[in-house]
């Protein structure tokens, strides 16, 4: 069932979505060589706390922190930790959500520590560039299909894999709700976009192939199978009468 929101429900969430994007830019601003993924994640998670929200992923399904922190061939859901430390030349995923006036907002970027290669530069920059590909199809009317179709093409046609085993979705009193959104497809097919739906648009771009492997041993940290880069930008976006309307971003 997918959950339609109100007017005043996107309000709301634009509010939620606006501390997460402040929390994200602290880190952004933060993000440097010889920082733990640990400290970042307590960076965050403190800007969170302090607008008065609460962070979304702590105890998600047992998930034991407020962000997904992912450095270079994680692809996602890597656990921040005091024994992994940023060195320069690493590209790093930060993925974390705020929960604010009864609505989540889900977000993610992926930041260069120091200076980085152009390859990940590129990477990272078609990443963004997949997003909105993604995110300007999310009209009413439209199909699941459409934006998945966007943001495959974009990324297939930079020579990069598009991660198939995890996928965008609803946003809301949950911070998984229908429909899925891949970030594959064909144009004009799967479930009908409408006024009121909220979603995560959240590509997952490998510099390597698509194949993706998740740990057996902590449960949570996903990595790409070639051990090739990969980035991550996701933002929650409304789809209104107005077109798409972006709450992550400042
Ligand atoms: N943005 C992440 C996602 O959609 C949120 C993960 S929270 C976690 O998968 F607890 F599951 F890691
Ligand atoms: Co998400």
């Amino acid at each position: 069932m997918i959950n339609l929101k109100t007017k005043s429900d996107i309000e709301a969430m634009a509010e939620s979505g606006q501390i997460l994007a402040k929390a994200l830019e602290a880190a952004e601003e933060a993000v440097k060589p010889g920082m733990t993924t640990e400290r970042l994640n307590e960076i965050v998670e403190k800007v969170i706390l302090r607008e008065g929200a609460k962070p979304s992923c702590k105890n998600y399904q047992g998930f034991p922190a407020c962000c997904c922190i992912s450095p270079n061939n994680v692809v996602v859901h890597g656990i921040p930790s005091r024994s992994v430390v940023l060195k320069e030349g690493d590209i790093v995923s930060v993925d974390s959500g705020a929960y604010y006036k009864g609505f989540h907002s889900d977000a993610a970027r992926t930041f260069a520590v120091g200076k980085i290669s152009e390859e990940a530069k590129r990477l990272i920059e078609v990443t963004r560039a997949c997003f909105f590909a993604g995110a300007k199809m999310a009209v009413d009317g439209n199909r699941v299909g459409d934006i998945g179709s966007a943001i495959q093409q974009m990324a297939e046609e930079a020579g990069y894999g598009v991660v198939r085993e995890l996928v965008g979705h609803g946003v809301g009193r949950s911070l998984h709700e229908s429909p899925d959104v891949p970030n594959f497809g064909r144009a004009g097919k799967g479930v009908r976009l409408t006024r009121g739906m909220v979603i995560a648009i959240e590509p997952m771009i490998n510099m390597g192939a698509a194949d993706v492997r998740f740990s057996k041993t902590d449960g949570w940290t996903v990595t790409t199978l070639d051990g090739s880069l990969s980035a991550h930008y996701e933002n929650t976006v409304a789809i209104t009468e107005d077109g798409p309307k972006i709450l992550t971003l400042r």
